[in-house]
């Protein structure tokens, strides 16, 4: 299994018997196995999401978001997939209009189910951001006006996406050629955290892989 993978399930299962019991990671794991049930790529994709938010939340030090809260915000961003059909959720093939529709309202249908289960402001946010772009050509709204947990959300779902494989798409790119896309499109993605982010790669990858997959969520 890579890595990436590895380490953001070590840091999923440190996180939940660090929080069992407490209400909110309660739901949010069951959520979670929901999704993981019905499709287990979406699962694999929110587990990164969710590591890289993890750890560029701590690298940035940012005071206004909790870095082990933005592990179950990555968890369940995309739980409004879980109304789409498989058709849709799980095709290989180019959308149509209408479904591409359809996707991009998994944005709204989550962000309300979490809202209605009582998630905090801050779960939701990385919710309905994280599709979002500072130069407006995102959705659902097309707002520049990014917080700062929209842009740790943007960076770490598209790194996740272009990481892992999708059933849309065999090829992953590497850290580095992430890292190149993200500044390619630096009207996007704010370059500051992608300059934080790639740090935090460059320190991974020195590590030894074998030892990588023990520390896991190495702080
Ligand atoms: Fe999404
Ligand atoms: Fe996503």
């Amino acid at each position: 299994m890579d890595v990436v993978l590895l380490d953001s399930q070590s840091l999923f299962l440190q996180l939940f018997s660090m929080y069992k019991g407490d209400q909110e990671w309660e739901k949010g794991r069951a959520l979670f196995v929901s999704m993981n049930c019905r499709d287990p790529a979406t699962a694999n994709h929110s587990l990164v999401v969710a590591f890289i938010a993890y750890h560029l939340t701590k690298n940035i030090r940012l005071t206004s978001c909790n870095a082990e809260r933005m592990v179950l915000a990555g968890l369940l961003h995309d739980i409004g997939k879980l109304s789409m059909p498989d058709g849709i959720l799980k095709s290989s093939q180019r959308l149509n209009i209408e479904e591409r529709t359809l996707v991009v309202k998994h944005v709204k249908v989550g962000h309300d189910s979490l809202k209605q289960l009582g998630f905090g402001s801050d779960i939701l946010q990385f919710c309905y951001s994280h599709h979002e772009r500072l130069d407006g050509s995102g959705y659902p709204h097309g707002t520049t006006n990014q917080s700062e947990i929209g842009c740790i959300a943007a960076i770490s779902d598209i790194y996740s996406a272009l990481r892992l494989p999708r059933s849309y798409r065999s090829n992953c790119l590497s850290d580095k050629e992430i890292i190149e896309f993200l500044l390619q499109y630096d009207d996007q993605f704010n370059r500051n955290y992608t300059y934080i982010l790639k740090s935090f790669l460059n320190k991974r990858s020195e590590i030894p892989k074998e030892r990588k997959a023990l520390i896991g969520n190495s702080k």
